[in-house]
């Protein structure tokens, strides 16, 4: 057993907090272990708390359509939230929860070691963002100790304002430049073929 399945019994044994009695499911999160990109969303909703699988609700389709745009499956990437947890009714996270949490995320990324780590939505972005606002750094890029650090708007938050969603797609599109960059490719030839994005 991988060491990243190790973690997930872990996650699904912790009742650290509230949120562990009001589970139907814990969603630690899924994808490929060698990702070179790991999207982290902000908690499980209704879907996700069913099925015990992130991103499988309404905004996972979109998440789904985006990386679709630039040449990927979900399973050629990482997925996973600051939460492990539903938080009843959809509300927002708490900050005792989000620090609760944190260990069980820090673990993955150290597992998971990714050269690109996108946020989706504000409380992701205040993890490795801290005291940025969305609506300045979403699309950009920050560098720092051998990894990228990418903000994007929450695929939810688009889902239903036209506006939003085309950011979010055109925020998408600059990913295979910056997983080119990180890999050392011509930028040219992976923003140009975005299709033939090769994750291995
Ligand atoms: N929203 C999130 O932030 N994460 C999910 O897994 C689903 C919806």
């Amino acid at each position: 057993m991988s060491a990243l399945s190790e973690l997930y019994k872990e996650i699904a044994n912790c009742h650290q907090c509230e949120l562990a009695r009001q589970r139907t499911k814990v969603v630690p999160g899924e994808g490929a272990e060698d990702a070179a990109i790991a999207f982290i969303g902000e908690a499980p909703g209704w879907h996700e708390d069913q099925q015990g699988r992130p991103f499988v609700g309404p905004a996972g389709q979109f998440l789904d359509e985006l990386l679709a745009s630039i040449g990927l499956r979900r399973q050629q990437v990482y997925i996973c939230n600051v939460l492990k947890c539903r938080p009843p009714g959809n509300r927002d996270p708490l900050p005792t929860e989000i620090k609760t949490c944190q260990q069980w995320l820090d673990r993955q990324l150290q597992l998971l070691h990714p050269k690109i780590i996108v946020t989706l939505g504000r409380y992701s972005m205040a993890r490795f963002f801290p005291g940025e606002t969305i609506s300045k750094i979403h699309g950009r890029a920050r560098k720092d100790g051998g990894l990228v650090y990418f903000a994007m708007y929450h695929p939810a938050a688009a889902l239903h304002q036209q506006k939003l969603r085309e950011t979010i797609q055109a925020d998408m599109l600059k990913i295979p430049t910056l997983l080119a960059e990180v890999r050392g490719v011509p930028e040219t030839k992976a923003a140009d073929k975005p299709q033939q994005l090769s994750l291995l």
